[in-house]
């Protein structure tokens, strides 16, 4: 088995060969002054089980191409398999045609993947779990849960009798219920959603009861973190005692950040290290790290040995 890293997150890419007690393979991964990248993994790596990590986060498309050209650059060295280990997979909210004319990315960069000759895909709380089926190449996607489970329960001091898990939209309602259910079937609450533009969301009604309740967010992605400090605050406004959150990918574009640290209504937001911390995001008092780089390498382990990938949430 070798791994190989983009060069969007070395420090998980280097976590998880720590947690499968090897090292990442020597690639040189570069950008030329014009803006294309350029791939040399510099060892054989004829007739091994390869995996690629790299999340698509900022800047998108440059990570995009990395992949993609990592993985060609793999094929036409003889690699036996190649995996894209993709922990935070972008152009994914774009699973739909919102509107006239528009496209669906998603299912573009999946075909690109493939097309660049990819075997399989391994990612993590994908942001509709449909869109593996917009590959037609085996796709595993992992869950953060048990990650959030453990920290939830740490916070609350293992005392979850006063706690609410909360969705900040419909579409989350499913990833919600699934928090809930290893937190010992607590309440759940629906935050009921409108998003006039990108980055522009309004609270329209809480379904559920938040009223002196602890209440916990849980979510794939945060961006702009407008869904979730709209959410905490129409969720104090109903009375709650406290708004924590849980979300998967901190993508926590531009000044989302300074925004978090300014919500009153928000105590603390937890994000999982799938897409590597700016400076800003790593300096904020208010939001911690959990890593899913031991996830990812049991996974790999698994798949390297044809072993199961979804009892790993049993
Ligand atoms: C939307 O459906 C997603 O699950 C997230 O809630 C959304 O992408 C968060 O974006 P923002 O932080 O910009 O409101």
């Amino acid at each position: 088995m070798k791994l190989i890293a983009g060069n969007s997150n070395r420090r998980l890419s280097e976590a998880i060969a720590h947690t499968l007690t090897t090292s990442l393979a020597v690639a040189d991964i570069k950008t030329f002054k014009d803006g294309e990248v350029f791939v040399e993994i510099q060892e054989n790596v004829r007739g091994e089980d390869v995996f690629v990590i790299q999340s698509t986060s900022h800047p998108a498309n440059d990570h995009l191409m990395e992949l993609l050209i990592t993985i060609d650059a793999l094929t036409r060295a003889s690699a036996s398999r190649i995996t894209a280990v993709i922990p935070y997979f972008g152009y994914a909210r774009q699973d739909r045609k919102a509107g006239p004319r528009t496209p669906i990315s998603a299912k573009l960069v999946a075909n690109l993947i493939t097309t660049a000759g990819a075997d399989r895909v391994l990612t993590l709380d994908l942001h509709a779990g449909q869109i593996q089926g917009f590959f037609d190449i085996p796709t595993d996607n992992l869950f953060a849960v048990k990650e959030f489970e453990r920290r939830a329960r740490e916070i609350f001091n293992h005392n979850l009798n006063d706690m609410t898990v909360v969705s900040p939209d419909v579409g989350g309602v499913v990833r919600a219920r699934a928090l809930s259910k290893r937190l010992d079937q607590r309440p759940l609450a629906i935050v009921d959603k409108r998003r006039e533009g990108p980055g522009q969301s309004e609270v329209m009604n809480i379904i559920g009861d938040v009223d002196g309740r602890h209440c916990f967010i849980f979510d794939d992605i945060i961006d702009s973190g407008g869904t979730l400090c709209n959410a905490a605050q129409a969720i104090m406004d109903k009375g709650a005692k406290s708004v924590s959150a849980c979300v998967t990918h901190g993508v926590l574009s531009d000044s989302a950040a300074a925004r978090i640290i300014k919500a009153d209504a928000l105590t603390r937001l937890i994000i999982t290290d799938s897409i590597e911390a700016p400076a800003d995001v790593a300096a904020c008092p208010k939001i911690e790290q959990v890593t899913i780089a031991p996830l990812f390498g049991e996974a790999i382990r698994r798949i390297a040995n044809e072993e199961s990938v979804s009892s790993l949430f049993d």
